[in-house]
């Protein structure tokens, strides 16, 4: 099911507040809005973006999954975006874990939350579509389609292929238990993929050789002769370009 909103303060807290209230079904619930008065992004950041220029959506379902392995459908949710911008001739990377970037710059990002006492996850999605500026605070750091290709995004339809690649991959996913099937597809599109990375750990900073990941979703990162693995939740990951 679909819910189409034109203003709401986070298409994920919106969700939220159903499963609170009771939504509880097996049926994936889909809300889209054209405007987010306090839209989130990863690590408390907040998401602002101006009416109806970017495609804000979030998804909440019932993985088939633990919840310790539902972090791994953020990547799939990466890989779904990167596939449906793809069909649209739109060649983009994954900056691990989940941001797409396009010439070298981001335009779109993932927050994915879970809900325990349910068993439900929430993975909101902001595409930076049709923006044709960013501010000034962005600009070296990210942009959007219509800035890149000068063609405008259809909304309804980027959002109804994505959901198409989403559900294609994630049946693989849990017919296998875990990445393994997608692992060579993310691993192709990851931006930093054989590059020096910085591992930004709150433990002490390190440079290493992004080696791809393993079928959890991890990053392998090799450095000291080493392979360390490296998990999401816990620290970020800076390449040789600044913010890719
Ligand atoms: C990030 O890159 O920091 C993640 C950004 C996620 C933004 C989306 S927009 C739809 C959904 N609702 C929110 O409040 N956030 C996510």
């Amino acid at each position: 099911m679909i819910i189409n909103l034109d203003e709401i303060d986070s298409t994920n807290e919106y969700l939220k507040r159903m499963s609170k209230d009771g939504w509880n079904s097996d049926e994936t619930l889909i809300v889209t809005a054209q405007y987010q008065t306090s839209g989130k992004g990863r690590r408390g950041r907040s998401w602002v973006t101006q009416p109806g220029t970017t495609l804000m959506f979030s998804v909440m379902m019932k993985p088939k999954l633990t919840l310790n392995d539902c972090s791994m459908l953020t990547l799939v949710m990466a890989l779904a975006v990167r596939r449906a911008l793809c069909d649209m001739d739109i060649e983009t990377k994954i900056k691990w874990p989940n941001d797409l970037v396009l010439n070298k710059k981001k335009i779109c990002g993932i927050l994915t939350e879970a809900i325990a006492e349910t068993g439900q996850i929430i993975i909101g999605v902001g595409i930076n579509t049709n923006q044709d500026s960013m501010p000034d605070d962005l600009k070296d750091s990210a942009t959007s389609i219509l800035m890149e290709t000068d063609d405008c995004v259809d909304h309804d339809s980027l959002l109804d292929n994505i959901i198409y690649h989403f559900e294609k991959l994630t049946e693989s996913v849990y017919e296998a238990g875990d990445l393994s099937p997608v692992r060579e597809e993310y691993e192709e599109s990851l931006v930093s993929m054989n590059s020096k990375v910085t591992v930004l750990d709150p433990n002490g900073e390190y440079d290493g050789i992004c080696k791809g990941i393993d079928d959890k979703g991890q990053l392998i990162v090799e450095h000291d002769d080493k392979e360390t693995k490296v998990y999401a939740g816990e620290v970020s990951v800076r390449g040789i370009y600044g913010y890719v």
